[in-house]
């Protein structure tokens, strides 16, 4: 598919719209030759001939039809920002959740500026040319075809010798598109580029802080400021020596027009009322060419943007769901329309998802959510302005009404009691409701012949292990050795070079994705945490769980402690990446909420790192608890972490060089128990499975 079909697939939905307002535009390009009509009429029946008195009613024709016009134009212009809006948030939703469903390897090689671009500056320039210039051009053009007819109407002679000007125009126009479209998108890499660094350097400067590198920021930002600013004023540049070809020829109209037609007046080949007539309808002729330059670059502007978010949309993830996966796991249980959730999300426009709501007008969806919910809502809606959270509310509402909660936003969990009753949402409260049914893994686990590569270069190779479901499994190992490499392989965010992992028997890659997903609870070791409540964060991968779940997942973490030593307790708003907690308070919360998940497989990757030796030893007894059949996967640099494991994995340079119980692995005297020796000093040989479990526990 070519970006530009990409794109009209999108206009279908608002065929019907688009049509009406270039309807109404034609009326109003119809009604735009009347008035000079009338002026010529004046001239000569009225001025001319001295008969006043059809004047009136010339007069309040006149008047008529520039009312008319007003009411039309506004009216248009209401229809074309109606369906540029329409078809601006579809593709937005539709590329969002593109951007959602690409893997890991995408977001690598992609900067999270040019990301945001493509969503916002891109966005844009889409929805300029659907709101302006769609009708703009297709206005100028039939009152530049109306003025010609007209033109001819009153004299032949007089609009060919007009019409002599056209080609000039023209060939002005092609060279100017020509020239403009690569500085064009010069600039909108640039800008790209300038988005990508701000963005990097506002989520980068606690390093840049801490280098005290302030000075070479800037030095660098000053390099992409001017680099943006370039390339702008040579587009403008560009643009601006095509103005005065344009507005020569334009003023070359007005003089063919003063001298060949003033002197068919004086011969009377034409009456001075054909002539005032004429210069009526000059500007039809003026405008288009005029205006042509600037189409020509917004519709440069349009196209480039559509290539780059559709070159964006287009690429494939490598690590690809099942084709039957997203309608096979979706069950809609309610008695609604019967449509997938796919194509429901696909046309969900905030007024069709609204109607596909059973019973939902907006307002009882509203009604539905509770006035705190609400409240909240509004107060915790991300620093928008009050018209922005209301849209939030709305979609928020059509969500409810649809029964699909939105996880980790504060909308999704203010509204969890605290009384540990599960009652949010329950199926049947709101319909139709929509469930994700993921079947249950066991947790069997084996890694066969795995090895994975990236950019030709070795990362894991040949990893042999099995796991039983319920094992505890400990991975140590040099810093870049694999470790996390083999979870990520285990999730399938990567898929292996050669080689499988199977779960449960299967290959993970014949596994739906969600179900494999939804079946992992992940602690990884970059914390993120969203811009929301401590209890929206915990209850992420469960938005459905109890106050009571989430409080005993945070005790499990040893994280309830200090989140109600907060001032606000669960309901604190944690900043943007956590800012205001510690690291180890992180990396508790995120334990809590791959905890939470009550996964068949938990992957701890360095999820204790930052707690001190107490808070971890707590942890490891609470992760005992956790239910019996959950195949746990740690990954850490401590010996304690994984001592207790029932095998434990040592990586290094890509291969796993031991494997063993921690008895087995210190009697082997080899990395794990050089290891063990930094870590609790030097201990005779004879001793170590005797005294060092004393020393250890
Ligand atoms: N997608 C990728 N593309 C290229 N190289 C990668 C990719 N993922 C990981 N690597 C490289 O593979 C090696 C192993 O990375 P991995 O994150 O698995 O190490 P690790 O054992 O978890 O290290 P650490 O203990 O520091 O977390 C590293 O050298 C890393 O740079
Ligand atoms: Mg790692």
């Amino acid at each position: 598919m070519t970006p530009i079909k990409w794109f009209c697939s999108f206009l279908k939905k608002y065929r019907a719209l688009i049509l009406l307002g270039l309807f109404l535009t034609t009326l109003i390009a119809a009604l735009s030759i009347v008035n000079p009509y009338l002026s010529g009429i004046i001239v000569d029946d009225v001025v001319l001939a001295g008969n006043y008195s059809p004047l009136p009613k010339l007069i309040a024709c006149l008047l008529g039809v520039t009312l008319l016009t007003g009411i039309l134009r506004f009216f248009y212009q209401l229809v074309f920002e109606t369906a540029s809006q329409g078809l601006l948030y579809d593709m937005r939703s539709k590329v969002y959740r593109k951007f959602l469903d690409e893997d890991f390897d995408f977001y690598n090689r992609k900067r999270t500026g040019d990301l945001m671009s493509r969503q916002t500056g891109d966005m844009d320039a889409i929805r300029h040319f659907m709101a302006y210039d769609i009708y703009a051009v297709y206005q100028n053009v039939l009152l530049f075809a109306f003025a010609l007819l007209m033109l001819f109407t009153i004299n032949a002679k007089l609009a060919l010798c007009m019409l002599a000007v056209l080609p000039f125009t023209a060939i002005a126009t092609f060279m100017q598109s020509k020239e403009v479209k690569p500085a064009f998108q010069r600039n909108r890499e640039c800008f790209s580029s300038l988005n990508a660094f701000v963005q990097e350097n506002i989520s980068g400067n606690r390093v840049v802080k801490a280098f005290a590198k302030e000075a070479y920021e800037k030095e660098k930002f000053r390099k992409e400021n001017d680099k943006f600013r370039d390339a702008q004023i040579k587009s403008s540049r560009v643009w601006m020596k095509y103005i005065p070809i344009f507005e020569i020829l334009s003023y070359a109209l007005t003089v063919v027009l003063m001298l060949y037609g003033g002197y068919m007046a004086v011969l009377e080949e034409i009456t001075l009322g054909d002539l005032v007539r004429a210069n009526g309808y000059l500007w039809m002729l003026n405008s288009p060419l005029r205006m042509a330059g600037w189409w020509v670059n917004d519709i440069q502007n349009f196209v480039t943007s559509v290539e780059k978010i559709y070159a964006t949309y287009s690429e494939e993830p490598k690590v690809k769901p099942p084709v039957s996966e997203q309608s096979a796991s979706v069950v809609q249980t309610s008695a609604a329309s019967g449509k997938t959730a796919a194509e429901r999300a696909d046309n969900s426009t905030h007024k069709t998802a609204v109607k596909q709501a059973d019973n939902s007008t907006l307002k009882a969806a509203v009604k539905q959510a509770d006035n705190n919910t609400l409240k909240t809502a509004v107060k915790r809606a991300y620093n928008s302005t009050l018209k922005t959270a209301a849209e939030q509310i709305s979609s928020r509402a059509a969500e409810i009404a649809g029964n699909i909660p939105r996880p980790g936003t504060s909308e999704a969990t203010s509204g969890r009691p605290k009384d540990g009753t599960t009652s949010w949402p329950q199926t049947g409260d709101y319909a139709p409701a929509l469930v994700h049914q993921h079947a249950r893994l066991h947790g069997d686990i084996e890694f066969r012949n795995v090895s994975y590569s990236a950019d030709d270069t070795d990362i894991v190779k040949n990893i042999n292990f099995k796991v039983k479901a319920g094992q505890k499994i400990g991975i140590i190992g040099s810093t870049g050795s694999g470790k996390s490499t083999l979870m990520n392989l285990l999730c399938r965010f990567y898929d292996t070079t050669s080689g499988q992992v199977l779960v449960d028997g299967k290959d993970v890659r014949e596994l739906d994705l969600y179900d494999l997903r939804d079946n992992i609870g992940m602690a990884m070791q970059d914390v993120f945490l969203f811009s929301d409540t401590i209890e929206g964060n915990i209850a992420y991968g469960r938005p459905e769980c109890s106050f009571d779940q989430v409080k005993h997942a945070a005790i499990m973490a040893d994280a309830n402690h200090f989140i109600s030593a907060l001032p606000e307790g669960y309901d604190t708003i944690v900043g943007e990446r956590g800012v205001g907690l510690s690291g180890g308070q992180k990396q508790r919360i995120s334990l809590a909420r791959a905890l939470l998940k009550d996964p068949a497989v938990l992957i701890l990757d360095d999820t204790t790192s930052a707690v001190d030796m107490e808070t971890e030893s707590y942890i490891q007894n609470q992760l005992k608890s956790v239910k019996q059949g959950c195949t746990v996967f740690i990954i850490a640099y401590r010996i304690s972490s994984i001592r207790d494991a029932d095998q434990i994995l040592v990586m290094d340079n890509g291969h796993i060089i031991e494997h063993g119980t921690h008895d087995e692995l210190v009697a082997a005297n080899g990395y794990y128990a050089n290891a063990f020796r930094n870590q609790y000093g030097e201990i005779p040989y004879e001793l170590m499975n005797t005294a060092k479990k004393t020393l250890i526990r």
